[in-house]
């Protein structure tokens, strides 16, 4: 989604600014733009449809002695994928440049009030009501500074702002609300970006921008005001100890296929240090902090968006079972406006694979008043999630690239077993055998990639359909759901995910020979039988059927059109070999239809705005 990137120092501040949006890219964007000042303070202003690369042949027709720029890369919100939609926005002298992360709420009501001032817009985008509110102020009170702030004062929704100004050619403002930015601090030189990756192979010195901060940056200072307290904010910048997350496609021909094939690995990586199989122990160090808060828990909250919140119904299922705690899974986009009774004794569970999702965060702000303990479970080390949370759980699965996420699902569940097993504090008598198997799961899992060709024989025979059902009962319903998102997302056919018991309450009314229905039908699942049953109900209205059975199952075969086998495994880590299988069966359709897996159309990697 966009992204934010500045530099003024006395290197060539295009090229940084250029390099710092290409390490963005990958969380998906539409178009591209960045602007300087030339050396007689003329701006130039660069933007293109498509990719960061784009911009270079425009660059070379300019003269690139620069040292200060600021550029984005944008995720069509409002208005079409154009050069003219693309930002930097300006004011109509082209003396105000800006680029915005977020979403202005009250931009129309804005944008009719600037028009009757005489002012013209050249977008449809929200964000360029920005650099004319400020204008106008600037002409109304004479000075930029209290015109930047008179013109924040209006905006309504969320944003994360590079400001420049031709008055100004040595100073980048900066500020934000609901939507991350940092600043790094180099020697003689300020970085600014929406994601310290962008910078960090410049500098691992940073200041994280706090909510109405307003940065005044130039070459060798730093002046932070926020607005909201109206005082200026003793600057403290922190040392990031980790570096750009790099990742190489290797002989994989995309990222998500590579992601895929990464299960076994990334089950060992979120076990590592964690899991001491021969002690039967769970050392989780982010939990062990917040021990004495745990003891005293008596329900937990799981937030998350998309994938993320599956997982955590695959949490709930655990959690609950293992450890008997209450467990609620609430979609972070409907949480954070319900009305419900929370206590202290609630504890919240963010999941997110960016850290960066605009929803989970706001979630996880709406618990700030309650004095409740608020748990991550993020990918993304430094993550906005990350920072905001008391303690958690890293992931450790690497950088996920491809849009869709699959080894992030894979992690986030094992990680979730680790956390019901560290809660049951062994008072389960499943906790051991749960722990053996998880050692084994690597195993299991690559058991299941190698199984590769034939589950692409599989999704190639059902590739036309453009219709499906995913069912599941217990653990494999949530990953019923994740199947047919998976599906949705990376081939485009409508797939709905449902519990295998609930069919008959509607969804059958569907099936006919048109609408296959893929069945996770595995011997782990108490409830076998009962999802048997539900096959048959479907096969008598015709409806074809792909099973995902336990290795050895022969009754499956002789009622399903085609079977898919999965080692046997425990509940739980079932629930990992299904979602591997899903992930491949998407993919291979998407593959043979030509599609662009890694950046499946109007999807964004980190949806950083509501
Ligand atoms: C699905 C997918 C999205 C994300 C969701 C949450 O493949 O990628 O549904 O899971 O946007 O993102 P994170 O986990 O980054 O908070």
């Amino acid at each position: 989604m966009c992204g934010i990137v500045g530099y003024i120092g006395h290197k060539q501040a295009s090229d940084i600014v250029l390099n710092g949006l290409e390490a963005l890219e990958y969380r998906g964007y539409d178009s591209a733009g960045l602007v300087f000042f030339d050396q007689q303070n003329r701006p130039e202003l660069i933007k293109q449809t498509g990719r960061v690369k784009n911009l270079l042949p425009l660059l070379d027709q300019v003269n690139r002695a620069n040292q200060l720029a600021i550029g984005h890369t944008r995720w069509a919100t409002h208005g079409l994928p154009t050069s003219n939609n693309a930002h930097p926005h300006t004011n109509n002298d082209q003396t105000i440049f800006v680029v915005h992360n977020g979403i202005i709420e009250n931009y129309l009501q804005l944008k009719s009030l600037l028009t009757n001032q005489g002012y013209t817009f050249n977008s449809e985008t929200d964000s360029e009501v920005i650099p004319m509110l400020i204008d106008y102020y600037y002409k109304k009170l004479k000075n930029f500074d209290n015109g930047l702030r008179a013109a924040l004062a209006d905006l309504k929704g969320t944003y994360a702002l590079a400001i420049i100004n031709s008055q100004q050619p040595d100073t980048i403002y900066a500020t934000r609300l609901s939507s991350p930015l940092v600043i790094g601090v180099g020697q003689d030189e300020h970085y600014l970006a929406s994601d310290p990756n962008a910078i960090l192979e410049h500098t691992k010195k940073v200041i994280f921008l706090e909510d109405y901060d307003l940065a005044i940056i130039s070459k060798n200072k730093i002046e932070i005001n926020n607005l909201s307290k109206k005082r200026r904010r003793k600057i403290k910048s922190e040392l990031l100890d980790y570096d750009q997350e790099k990742s190489e496609l290797g002989n994989y021909p995309n990222f998500m296929l590579k992601e895929i094939f990464q299960a076994p690995t990334t089950i060992k990586e979120a076990c590592v240090g964690r899991l001491l199989a021969d002690q039967g122990l769970v050392k989780l160090g982010g939990l062990e902090m917040v021990n004495s808060q745990l003891n005293y828990i008596d329900r937990i909250v799981i937030v998350g968006c998309g994938t993320s919140y599956y997982a955590g119904l695959v949490g709930e299922y655990l959690i609950e079972e293992l450890a008997n705690i209450p467990v609620e899974v609430q979609l972070a986009s409907e949480f954070k406006y319900r009305k419900e009774p929370f206590s202290r004794s609630t504890v919240i569970l963010a999941i997110s694979q960016s850290g960066e999702t605009a929803d989970t965060m706001a979630a996880l702000e709406k618990v700030d008043g309650y004095g409740c303990l608020k748990l991550g479970l993020v990918n993304a080390v430094g993550s906005s999630i990350a920072r905001m949370t008391d303690a958690g759980v890293y992931c450790h699965a690497g950088p996920e690239k491809a849009v869709a996420s699959t080894k992030a699902f894979i992690s986030q569940v094992t990680i979730l077993i680790l956390i019901a097993l560290y809660l049951s504090k062994g008072n389960n008598q499943d906790y051991q055998a749960l722990i053996n198997e998880i050692v084994n799961l690597p195993t299991k899992a690559q058991a299941v990639l190698d199984q590769a060709a034939n589950i692409k024989k599989v999704a190639l025979k059902y590739k036309d359909y453009a219709n499906f059902l995913y069912i599941g009962r217990g653990y494999n319903y949530p990953c019923a759901l994740e199947g047919a998102l998976k599906l949705k997302e990376i081939t485009y056919i409508h797939a709905e995910g449902y519990a295998a018991g609930e069919i008959k309450h509607g969804p059958l009314a569907l099936i006919d020979k048109s609408f296959p229905t893929l069945a996770i039908a595995v011997n782990s699942s108490p409830l076998l039988n009962k999802t048997i049953s539900n096959i048959e109900e479907i096969k008598t209205r015709g409806g074809p059927i792909i099973a995902l059975a336990t290795m050895g199952n022969k009754k499956l075969a002789r009622i399903v059109d085609d079977v898919i086998y999965l080692p046997d495994a425990l509940g739980p880590t079932q629930a990992i070999l299904s979602a591997i299988c899903l992930q491949l069966f998407a993919y291979y359709i998407a593959e043979a239809k030509g599609l662009n897996i890694d950046q499946p159309r109007n999807l964004a990697k980190s949806v950083t705005v509501e």
